[in-house]
């Protein structure tokens, strides 16, 4: 098997991204790890890419043309997959367009309900009775492209904010290799 040289853009604790390394160790994962971006210098995350040996870059989102030099790195890597892992910046639709149909999202929601920022405290003011999250294709519209995959649980009474993060994390590490497994099932 061929495997599709991914790239991981992260911001902070790249849990997901460490478990998409994990997975992708395995020779039947559709998926290698060539590439990680991360527009926080101190994303702990990175230490993932020290530790495992991949190549990693820090884009700094306040400078001109940031994405142009992000593409530069995307066409040197031979990249055909992106995962925003965690990513907590908008891309341009520039980007979106060059890259249509090969940008996938994590979401801590079941999206369309709970877009944006905030997901836990939302769903805990308005009494939801379920959580989970969402992996989708990233187009124009925040948190709004096709879904690829969700996986869902119960909220319970005692559910805080720090329970309902853990929950959905948890359910994250399963759903982004399984959405990332689906994509080139269908391929
Ligand atoms: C994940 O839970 C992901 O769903 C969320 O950020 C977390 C990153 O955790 N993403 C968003 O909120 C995107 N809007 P990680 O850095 O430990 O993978």
């Amino acid at each position: 098997m061929v495997k599709k040289n991914t790239c991981v853009f992260i911001s902070g604790k790249g849990s997901n991204l460490k478990n998409l390394i994990s997975y992708s160790r395995d020779n039947v994962f559709p998926i290698r790890i060539s590439l990680i971006i991360s527009n926080n210098k101190k994303a702990y995350g990175i230490n993932y890419a020290k530790k495992f040996k991949i190549p990693y870059i820090f884009i700094n989102t306040k400078s001109k043309n940031y994405e142009n030099k992000i593409f530069l790195y995307l066409k040197k890597y031979k990249i055909s997959l992106i995962c925003l892992a965690g990513y907590m910046k908008i891309i341009s639709n520039k980007f979106i367009k060059e890259y249509r149909g090969k940008i996938i999202n994590i979401h801590p929601s079941l999206l369309p309900k709970f877009k944006g920022l905030n997901t836990f405290s939302r769903m805990l003011k308005v009494k939801e009775k379920k959580a989970g999250c969402t992996v989708h294709y990233v187009n124009e519209k925040l948190d709004g492209g096709n879904k690829i995959l969700q996986k869902a649980f119960p909220i319970e009474k005692k559910d805080n904010e720090k329970i309902l993060k853990i929950k959905t994390q948890r359910l994250e590490y399963r759903a982004f290799p399984e959405a990332i497994i689906k994509i080139f099932r269908n391929n």
